[in-house]
Parts: structure tokens; C-alpha cells; sequence
């Protein structure tokens, strides 16, 4: 254990500025997923490291130089911390790949397009404008200001740990407020190593800190802390459901985004060949742990077979092993329970009567060594209310479902309670309007899947969550509105009546 133990890489958190150990001196190991053994120790945080970040993260948005840095300035900031992220974004994809198994080709590509929201955002922190209201009261000036709401709490899963934490850092920063980040348990180090570039661009300390921990330990204390003004969370259901109650309790805002069991829907006039692309890259890229997961192909009952054959064909090609060589194609599972919960899955659907036209079993090719690798699987006779239709897996598991027409794909796309996504595969142009506009989902891709940009607003309906993140209009979910009434009268009125 202790020889173990000195061949792990040490890190701090990092609160205030500084690099700190927890206060109860204790860490947790960290895993690489396609070893299957630990590669990392990571400080276990609790209460007491949550009072100090939220404390530093406090102080920084009510004094020294944070408050007084004017907009452009806090861009300009953004826009530097865009450029160190442009220049070590490959170090950073291999700490990722390390952690969290995805394949180095996609983390390598996400970690350098990471850099845009950064530079979207801090262009855009000069200018959010408020109005001059035309008063309708004599002698009053009236317009509004959107001002920063304070100390924001960012919970982040496993699955795209720097993505998905500049969809949320970006623009907080952009507006002026202060964060304190909570990793998730599985992937903590990435976002240790992206202080090293927060302090390198130059952020006033206690703008931005990480306290590393466990949901219940650093989680919970960091949702109810009075001093968090918003709870900006991606992962399960579950634990969303949780973080809104907490939330609720201290009336904190909250934006969520959380899975879903998008459908990918192949009409019999798609182009073929690129369709069985499409579904492809909806569940095993990333080996099927994205929240847009296109997990239920629906699939014209005229060419069902013919339609799952070459899929079948195209998918058992696909190469697994080391996520760091640029030819693997399907890589690991994030962590034990994850793979577990896949596997588990995967029984449940037999149990059901889905049979496996691929995979259905763990991944014992040599090439996967002692990681946790689940085989690409696609599951015929399922029915979309089956389990394995109606419940996130995050897996490479993919259920086929029959449909007569558009209104039956239509019922069944819709017969879930998430709506994160959804892909619609169709050569007819009044079809894919049609179609684009009667899906429940935060995002409809047709002929494509799995696009997003900083552009572009992202986010839930349903179950999938609350808010959006991306674009021009979400930084107001980061900001709060003033009206600001000034009186030009020489004279105060009346005052017994209301003006
Ligand atoms: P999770 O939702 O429990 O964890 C996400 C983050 O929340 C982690 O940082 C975790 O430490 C934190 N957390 C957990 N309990 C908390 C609490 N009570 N209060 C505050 N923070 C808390 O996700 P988990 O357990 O890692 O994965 C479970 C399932 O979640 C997956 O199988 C998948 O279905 C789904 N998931 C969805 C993601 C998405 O992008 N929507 C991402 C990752 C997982
Ligand atoms: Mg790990």
C-alpha cells in the first residue's frame, strides 16, 4: 500500500489562492479506468473546506479587486485564460483521458474547443446592456442595471469534467460573480490542474476554487451554505431532484441539466449510410456516456431489418483498448459503479425480452486489459416501455424500437420523462420541420447528431432540467435585474399616496 501510495500523484485543492490540503488531512484515490487501478490521491474535502472556499469565494466578490474590475477588464481576463487553455490544452486532454477513459482523440479536440466559451463569453462581458425605461411618472428617471448574484456552487460529473465546467465558469465570470467548483469524486484532477491556469491568467485569488470531495461530504454543505446564491449542477436525476430541494430550503436559483433517453428516429427515405453513422456516433462515442446519448433508435418498420444489419455490421468493427491511441474507437467506462450499473442494465433488458443482435456482455478482448470496458451492444424487440426504453444508462447500450409512422414516432420519442435531444433522419424538408417542431427536447439535430457549440443555447425539457447554457441570452441566469427609479422633481409629493 505505502509503495503504492508514493507512486501516486499528490494533489492540493485549491481555495483562496492558495493550495491547501483538506482539513481533515485525508485523501481518496483516484482511478484510471483503463488500467482499473489508481493513478491519483485527491484531498477528501468536508464541511469545514466548504466554509473556508465559500468564506474566500465571499470576500473576493465583496472586496479587493474583483468588484472594481470593470467588464471589459474581467473579459479581458477571460480572454487570456482562453488562450493558456489554447496552449496546454493537449496536457490537459491527457489528464482527462488518465481520469475519466475517454478516448484522447475526442478529449484532445474538446479540451482546445473548450477555449471558445472563454473567449464568447468574455467578449460578450462588456456587453450586457440595461434599458432606460420610458418612465410614465412625471419627473422620475427609471432603467434597469444586471448585476452578478454572488458566490455561484458548480457540482460536475465525470463525463466531460472541463467541458462541462466552462459552461458554467464562462459566463458566471463574465457576469462578475465568484465560484467554488466540486468536482466529481471520479475525475477531480482535471479541474486541479486548470487552477494552475486561473492563477497564470491572473484572477484576483478567491475568485475561482475547488473543493474536491464526495456528494454528501462537500455537496450537500456547499448547496446549503447561505452564502451560495446559485447552484449551477450537470448528472443524474437523482441527485438533481436532491440539489433542488436542498436549494429550495434557502430559495437559492438553480440551473440543472440532467441525462436524458434521447431517440435517434430513422424514417425509411434517410440516407442510409449515414444514418447508421449518426446512431452510431449517438451511443458508442464517448462508449455511450453523454447526456445527449441517443439510446432509442427508432426505426421505420419497412426497413427495420435491413436498417439494423449494417448497423449491426458498422458497430462490431468498432475497436476498443488503450483511450490514448488515436485508432480506438470505444474506450472504457468512466468507474466501477458506472460498469457495474451498465452491466446491470444489460441483464435487466434480457430479462425484459430485448435480445442482443450485438455485444449484451463485458469486454474481455485483450486489448482491454483489466479496464472496465462494456462490448458495443444493440437490443431488438424492445418496447418503449421496457426499462431499457424509459431509464438513463450511460452506457454503450442501445435499444431498437419499431415505428409504423411520423404520429407513432412521434408518441414514442416523446414517451419518456426526460427531453434533453433528439435526432431525426429524413431526406423530406416538411418532415424534419414537422418533425423538429413536435419533439420534446432541448435540441433537435436533423441529419446530424451530437453538435454542439457555445453559439448555441443547450439544455432540458421535462426531466432534463431547468435553464439553458450557451449562447447570448443565459448569461442572465448568471445575473439579476435592478430598477433604478431617480426622481428629477423638485418637490416629494403626497407621500401618503403611492406614486
Ligand atoms: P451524480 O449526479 O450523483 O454526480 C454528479 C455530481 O454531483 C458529482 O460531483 C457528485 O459528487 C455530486 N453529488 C452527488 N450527490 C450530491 C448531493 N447530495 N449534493 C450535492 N452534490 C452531490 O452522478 P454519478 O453518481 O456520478 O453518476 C450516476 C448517473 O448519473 C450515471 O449513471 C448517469 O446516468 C448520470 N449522469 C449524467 C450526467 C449528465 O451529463 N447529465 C453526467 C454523469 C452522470
Ligand atoms: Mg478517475
Amino acid at each position: 500500500m505505502d509503495n503504492i501510495a508514493k507512486t501516486l500523484t499528490k494533489y492540493q485543492m485549491f481555495i483562496g489562492g492558495e493550495w491547501t490540503d483538506s482539513e481533515s488531512g485525508t485523501h481518496f484515490e483516484s482511478d484510471n479506468p483503463y488500467t482499473g487501478k489508481p493513478w491519483a490521491l485527491i484531498p477528501r474535502g468536508n464541511a469545514a473546506d466548504v466554509e473556508r472556499a465559500v468564506a474566500a469565494a465571499h470576500q473576493a466578490f465583496t472586496s479587493g479587486e474583483w468588484p472594481k474590475l470593470n467588464a471589459t477588464k474581467r473579459g479581458a481576463l477571460l480572454r487570456r485564460l482562453g488562450d493558456l487553455i489554447s496552449e496546454k490544452s493537449k496536457a490537459l486532454a491527457e489528464i482527462e483521458v488518465r481520469d475519466n477513459g475517454k478516448l484522447y482523440a475526442e478529449m484532445s479536440a474538446q479540451t482546445a474547443y473548450m477555449a471558445q466559451w472563454y473567449y464568447y463569453y468574455g467578449g460578450l462581458a462588456d456587453k450586457i446592456e440595461g434599458h432606460v425605461i420610458p418612465s410614465d411618472k412625471p419627473d422620475t428617471f427609471n432603467y434597469t442595471r444586471y448585476e452578478p448574484l454572488g458566490v455561484v456552487a458548480a457540482i460536475i460529473p465525470w463525463n466531460s469534467p472541463l467541458l462541462l465546467l466552462a459552461w458554467k465558469l464562462a459566463p458566471a465570470l463574465a457576469a462578475g460573480n465568484t465560484m467554488v467548483i466540486k468536482p466529481s469524486e471520479y475525475t477531480s484532477a482535471s479541474a486541479l490542474e486548470f487552477m494552475k491556469l486561473i492563477e497564470q491568467a491572473g484572477f484576483p485569488p478567491g475568485v475561482v476554487n475547488v473543493v474536491t470531495g464526495f456528494g454528501t461530504e462537500v455537496g450537500t454543505p456547499l448547496v446549503e451554505h447561505p452564502r451560495v446564491a446559485k447552484v449551477a449542477f450537470t448528472g443524474s436525476d437523482a441527485t438533481g431532484q436532491k440539489i433542488y430541494q436542498a436549494a429550495a430550503r434557502s430559495l437559492k436559483r438553480v440551473s440543472m441539466e440532467l441525462g436524458g433517453k434521447s431517440p435517434n428516429i430513422v424514417f425509411d427515405d434517410a440516407h442510409i449510410d449515414n444514418a447508421v453513422k449518426g446512431v452510431i456516433s449517438g451511443i458508442f462515442a464517448a462508449t455511450g456516456q453523454t447526456c445527449i446519448a441517443g439510446s432509442r433508435l427508432l426505426v421505420q418498420d419497412s426497413i427495420h431489418d435491413a436498417f439494423v444489419e449494417k448497423l449491426v455490421a458498422f458497430a462490431r468493427t468498432a475497436k476498443m483498448g488503450d483511450p490514448m491511441s488515436l485508432d480506438t474507437q470505444v474506450g472504457p467506462v468512466t468507474n466501477r459503479p458506472q460498469f457495474e450499473k451498465i452491466l446491470k442494465y444489460i441483464d435487466i433488458a434480457k430479462s425484459e425480452g430485448a435480445k442482443p443482435a450485438l455485444g449484451g456482455t463485458q469486454a474481455t478482448r485483450p486489448e482491454c486489459g483489466d479496464g472496465w470496458f462494456v462490448e458495443p451492444t444493440i437490443f431488438t424487440g424492445v418496447h418503449n416501455a421496457m426499462r431499457i426504453a424509459q431509464e438513463e444508462v450511460f452506457g454503450p447500450v442501445l435499444s431498437v424500437i419499431p415505428f409504423r409512422d411520423e404520429e407513432e414516432a412521434i408518441a414514442i420519442g416523446n414517451d419518456v420523462v426526460f427531453g434533453l435531444a433528439a435526432g431525426v433522419w429524413t431526406q423530406n424538408m416538411r418532415r424534419a420541420f414537422m418533425m423538429s417542431e413536435r419533439l420534446q427536447a432541448g435540441t433537435v439535430w436533423v441529419n446530424t447528431y451530437r453538435a454542439v457549440s457555445y453559439l448555441s443555447p443547450f439544455g432540458g425539457y421535462k426531466r432534463s432540467g431547468i435553464g439553458r447554457e450557451s449562447g447570448q441570452e443565459m448569461i442572465k441566469e448568471y445575473l439579476q435585474t435592478k430598477s433604478v427609479w431617480i426622481s428629477t422633481a423638485s418637490e416629494v409629493p403626497n407621500p401618503f399616496v403611492m406614486r
